[in-house]
């Protein structure tokens, strides 16, 4: 048994105690950890949501080091958008020696090779925003993942629309046929967050009783520019029938805005759709408050990233995991998602 894998059994136990809740010994931690390594690789470096989260990450180890008294040394990587890079940015990470690696997979249906890089090597994981299959997570006892219910976001963001349609149903008909004309924006092909959100959105929206037509729907990778290739699309097909747009997240609607701002369309007029996005990123945020977009729905990105350094070292310290952070089956942090139109900000 060489010396990592020592490390690996000596932490195994110590995550058993500390998850386990039964040991007073616990609260004390590992007096010895003196540097704590994090190995962090994203899938791509041009995605604003996951780019803030990370940002985050950053801000708070570094307030963290005073707290905790112990250096936070992180390795931050992009994987350009391929599994074959993150696969060996994964053996970088465990050829350092990092303590933990926290992963945004690239591909969520492909995280074997990650996997068992981790358990031969005994180097736990965190796995973040794109949640692979339960199937996958169980194949280790120290594999974890950080993120938030998809299915509650597309249910709160036709939430929104549904409270809205309860006020001003007539504005947003504009062809008063009754029923809600829709394009959607979708997010990647595959990724669990685009297939929840796009299918909760539409439930919340037909159970109020609210009907709708979908006028078309495409893939925009979670991306303002192709989101505004497609809208454009949408826009030279339908015109004026659009009633409402419903992107996956918030840079997909933007890319919508910038294509009817082009078009000479204003917030405010009566041609002017109602567009509703996901994620609450900073320029998310900034539209929702000029009534571009009628809302969105915060995806804590701060609140996972934090959850996701406190369990990083509660893991690797032996220290309690604060208590307002619930693991879920023992692997599982979600973070709620939050409602937010105009009047909120
Ligand atoms: C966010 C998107 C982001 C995607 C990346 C989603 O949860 O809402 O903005 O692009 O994760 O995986």
């Amino acid at each position: 048994m060489n010396r990592k894998m020592l490390g690996g059994l000596a932490l195994t136990l110590g995550v058993a105690m500390v998850l386990g809740g039964c040991s007073s010994q616990r609260k004390n931690g590992k007096t010895n950890q003196k540097v704590l390594r994090i190995g962090v690789s994203s899938y791509d470096q041009y995605d604003t949501f996951v780019s803030e989260l990370i940002s985050c990450f950053q801000n708070y180890a570094k307030e963290k080091e005073k707290e905790w008294e112990i250096t936070i040394s992180l390795d931050i990587r992009y994987a350009q958008r391929s599994q074959m890079v993150q696969n060996s940015q994964m053996d970088d990470f465990i050829d350092d020696q990092v303590d933990i690696a926290c992963i945004n997979l690239v591909d969520r249906t492909d995280a074997s090779g990650i996997i068992e890089k981790a358990r031969k090597s005994q180097t736990p994981v965190i796995f973040f925003n794109r949640e692979l299959v339960e199937e996958d997570l169980d194949r280790w006892d120290e594999l974890y993942y950080v993120g938030a219910d998809a299915y509650e976001s597309g249910r709160l963001q036709g939430k929104i629309l549904v409270e809205e349609c309860r006020k001003n149903f007539n504005k947003i008909d504009k062809n008063k046929d009754g029923v809600l004309q829709y394009v959607m924006l979708e997010g990647e092909a595959g990724h669990n967050d685009s297939l929840a959100r796009s299918m909760a959105v539409i439930e919340e929206i037909t159970e109020s009783g609210y009907m709708v037509e979908k006028l078309a729907d495409e893939i925009a990778n979670w991306n303002r520019d192709q989101a505004a290739t497609k809208m454009q699309t949408f826009l030279d097909t339908y015109g004026e029938e659009i009633e409402v747009i419903l992107a996956n997240n918030d840079d997909m609607a933007l890319g919508a805005v910038d294509v009817l701002t082009e078009a000479g369309l204003k917030p405010g007029d009566t041609d002017w759709p109602v567009i509703l996005g996901i994620d609450g990123t900073s320029v998310g945020l900034e539209v929702v408050k000029k009534g571009e977009f009628l809302g969105t729905v915060l995806n804590d990105g701060e609140g996972q990233a934090y959850a996701m350094l406190e369990l990083a070292y509660a893991l690797v310290t032996e220290n309690e995991l604060p208590e307002k952070y619930q693991l879920k089956d023992g692997k599982y942090i979600r973070l709620p998602y939050r409602e937010i139109t105009a009047e909120d900000l």
